[in-house]
């Protein structure tokens, strides 16, 4: 046959076109690395990141900077739930934030690796994709990635402890492991030094991007899915009535009224002062725990903070910013008195009557059946996923 020869010449040259484009396109490849216009982002590839979002979830929005990758965010479960990232290898970010609590600590404030006392309360990562502001009170802490610093180097308290000293010695301590280095390569495949600070910020952030919590019964009810109990009903038309109101400031599909999502307008963003201090009559709160204030010194910022998201909120107490309220019998009762009176000692005053207390903050007529039942639809948000979810938990510990 004298076809065959033909085909082979014909394959060939077209081989040889093909190579020539991938040169020319590699060579249009660096050009657009020095300066070019780089060229639009690749369409979903296979093996793209694909959300997992319960139906009643937006989509999160995440930085340019950091897209998602699952080698990323196996890289950064791994980093989260490790001790050897803090200076004296005691404490990992799981130690004050555990999966079994909503990934809080059980304690009424956090204690770092070396012992110290937090002034607040370890706050519960679930849903912290969609929290417009980072932390109980500071309106410039945007990025997951710019929050991680405080933890990781802060020393004012010391968290996990890791200084300018002790830096590259836990860069040794991760580059010693094989598997890390593998990891490292896999998450970050186009760093020269996959194994550096900014990598570990960026996987760590992707991890906590998946800590996503909407499977709870309310929301299985939501979903025609599950029936809720007649108390747990009465609690929620309370929740979302005008007579309990707390919908104004814990509402939205993520209980609280500071979110971002992708495609999400830009809003302010809320803080508010619920009358839990009133200190000798001047609305003041006790330092260094005066909310948005601490940074501001604005007088309308004090004792400002931010509402959390309600979602779990069954199993993280103790609970507000200092721990101060142990369980939410009596945090309800908080609300039903229009805020706290305080008899004695250094702290005594009546936040029901402070000059910077919200509007939104009054006294609540509520029997003890109402309050009974706002606290049973606070048990409805709990999310036993979220507690159990295997994607979530420690990699090191053999169960
Ligand atoms: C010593 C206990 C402790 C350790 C260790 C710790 N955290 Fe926290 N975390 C806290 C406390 C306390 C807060 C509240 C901080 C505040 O308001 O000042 C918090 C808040 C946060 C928040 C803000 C959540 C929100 O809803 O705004 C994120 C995110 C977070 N931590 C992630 C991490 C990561 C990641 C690590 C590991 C690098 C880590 N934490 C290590 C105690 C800890
Ligand atoms: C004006 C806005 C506002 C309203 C209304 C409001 N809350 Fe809050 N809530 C907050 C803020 C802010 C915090 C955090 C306060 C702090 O830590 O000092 C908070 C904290 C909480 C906490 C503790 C959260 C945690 O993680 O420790 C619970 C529970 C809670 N609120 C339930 C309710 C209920 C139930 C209602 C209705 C009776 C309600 N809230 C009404 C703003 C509000």
């Amino acid at each position: 046959m004298s076809a065959a020869p033909a085909t082979r010449r014909r394959a060939r040259w077209r081989a040889g076109v093909l190579a020539l484009a991938a040169m020319l396109a590699a060579a249009w490849g660096i050009r657009a690395a020095a300066g070019a216009p780089a060229p639009a982002p690749a369409p979903a590839r296979a093996g793209a990141w694909q959300w997992d979002l319960p139906p009643n979830l937006p989509e999160p929005r995440v930085p340019r900077a950091n897209p998602m990758s699952r080698p990323k965010v196996a890289l950064g479960r791994h980093l989260f739930y490790d001790p050897r990232l803090s200076g004296n290898g005691t404490q990992s970010c799981g130690s004050c934030h555990l999966q079994s609590l909503a990934f809080t600590d059980g304690r009424a404030r956090a204690v770092g690796s070396t012992g110290e006392l937090h002034p607040r309360s370890a706050q519960s990562l679930a849903n912290v994709v969609y929290n417009a502001t980072l932390t109980w009170a500071n309106p410039s802490l945007v990025t997951l990635e710019r929050q991680m610093e405080v933890p990781l180097f802060g020393d004012n308290p010391v968290e996990m402890g890791v200084t300018d000293r002790t830096k590259p010695v836990v860069l040794a301590r991760l580059r010693k492991d094989a598997r890390y280095r593998r990891m490292f390569r896999a998450a970050f495949p186009t760093e020269r030094d996959p194994v550096s600070w900014a990598s570990i910020v960026k996987a760590i952030a992707s991890f906590q991007r998946t800590i996503i919590s909407g499977q709870s019964r309310y929301d299985r009810y939501l979903a025609g899915r599950a029936t809720l109990t007649a108390s747990e009903q009465r609690g929620a038309d309370l929740f979302f009535g005008e007579r309990a109101e707390c919908h104004h400031c814990h509402g939205g599909f993520n209980f609280a009224d500071q979110t971002v999502f992708r495609g999400s307008r830009r809003e302010p963003a809320l803080f508010h002062n619920t009358g839990l201090f009133n200190i000798a009559g001047t609305g003041a709160f006790p330092e260094p725990n005066r909310g948005v204030f601490e940074l501001t010194g604005r007088p309308r910022d004090m004792g400002a903070f931010r509402a959390p998201t309600l979602r779990n909120i069954a199993v993280t107490a103790p609970y507000m910013h200092d721990g101060s309220i142990a369980t939410l019998q009596e945090v309800v009762d908080f609300y039903a008195a229009g805020g706290r009176v305080i008899a004695d000692g250094p702290e005594a005053g009546d936040g029901r009557q402070s000059p910077f207390r919200s509007d939104l903050i009054a006294a609540i007529d509520l029997s003890a059946q109402d309050r009974a039942d706002l606290v049973a639809f606070l048990g409805a948000l709990t999310d036993r996923r979220l507690l159990t979810d295997p994607a979530l938990s420690d990699p090191f510990s053999r169960r």
